[in-house]
């Protein structure tokens, strides 16, 4: 049997860092290459890295070879916020980046690709309330039509190829280890940080604008367990919806206020309210559950505990 050898893209960012010690647990240290455009920040120096460009097709297929690489996680993107400044670039960067490595898992028959969607895929005319597997979508950013767009080559290579290429649509991503870059849920994150650091925290979002969220423990455990689950029971090729939890800045702000009394919050929505109010409040994720056994674990007093006394340490 071929050994398993894992390469992650864009292992730098919010989920990158978290996701390589995951896989390291269950492959080893040496058998999982985390690479990014910037040098390793953190735990990413303590394993095996390489600098890498995504863009570089060539540079990229080198490395896919020179490893032996039978899995690729492509985790490089330009994210809600940030595509909205340069929309033309955050469509190359998204799009180009996902074909090469689709390519690539095609001519050099990896074993498995991972790519993320978000729920950044829907838009404003797609039912908000527990949003369906399959529904309209109409994404209003650069970035949610690069999911959608994306969404579709990875079932098309999956048809048309045979590539065994499997995606989650995240929701907002809420960790405490790596900052976030460019998002509009990343508000979710930044609180906890002012919070400790300040008492009090301006929100770009209104108190009300309810959005999907997951813990990042969650998040990483949704994706190895996709990544783990048997060919035939990922049924969906193009990306599942996944779910753990829902809620408002208001929210969130008194269920930080359970831990820091003297917490306050004030309201200053920019273009990324905007964004925010495209996007479902909440999400069905049933077909990820029957298919192959998602189950969450944290909500969000769970996360709010784990996140405040990790950080005060
Ligand atoms: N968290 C992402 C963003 O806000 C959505 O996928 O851009």
């Amino acid at each position: 049997m071929k050994k398993t050898k894992i390469l992650l893209i864009g292992a730098g960012g919010q989920l990158g860092s978290e996701l390589t010690q995951g896989l390291w647990s269950i492959y080893g240290i040496d058998n999982v290459i985390s690479s990014d455009i910037k040098e390793p920040q953190g735990v990413l120096a303590e394993g095996r890295f390489e600098r890498l460009d995504v863009m570089q097709k060539d540079k990229l297929f080198e490395l896919l070879k020179k490893e032996g690489i039978t899995q690729v996680y492509h985790l490089a993107a330009l994210l809600s916020a940030t595509g909205e400044q340069d929309p033309r670039w955050a469509w190359k960067l998204n799009m180009e980046s996902l074909l090469y490595v689709l390519e690539g898992a095609h001519e050099l028959k990896l074993d498995k690709v991972y790519w993320p969607s978000s729920i950044a895929a829907f838009g404003p005319t797609t039912p908000k309330d527990n949003t369906p597997q399959d529904t309209i979508m109409d994404p209003t950013t650069v970035y949610g039509i690069t999911k959608l767009a994306g969404e579709r080559w990875c079932e098309y290579y999956f048809r048309r190829y045979g590539v065994d290429v499997r995606s989650l649509r995240y929701p907002g991503l809420i960790g405490y280890k790596t900052q976030p870059g460019g998002g509009t849920t990343d508000y979710a994150v930044d609180i906890y940080f002012k919070a400790l650091a300040n008492k009090t925290y301006e929100c770009f979002l209104s108190a009300d604008t309810y959005l999907p969220m997951m813990y990042m423990n969650d998040a990483v455990k949704a994706t190895i367990d996709l990544m783990e689950a048997p060919a035939e029971k990922v049924k969906i090729r193009s990306s599942y919806n996944i779910s753990s939890m829902s809620f408002c800045p208001a929210q969130i702000a008194s269920t930080i206020k359970k831990h820091i009394p003297d917490f306050t919050i004030t309201y200053q929505p920019d273009f990324r309210q905007a964004i925010a109010d495209s996007w479902p409040k909440s999400i069905d994720d049933s077909r990820a559950r029957t298919d192959w056994g998602w189950q969450h674990q944290f909500g969000l007093e769970q996360m709010t505990e784990d996140i405040l006394k990790n950080l005060k340490k």
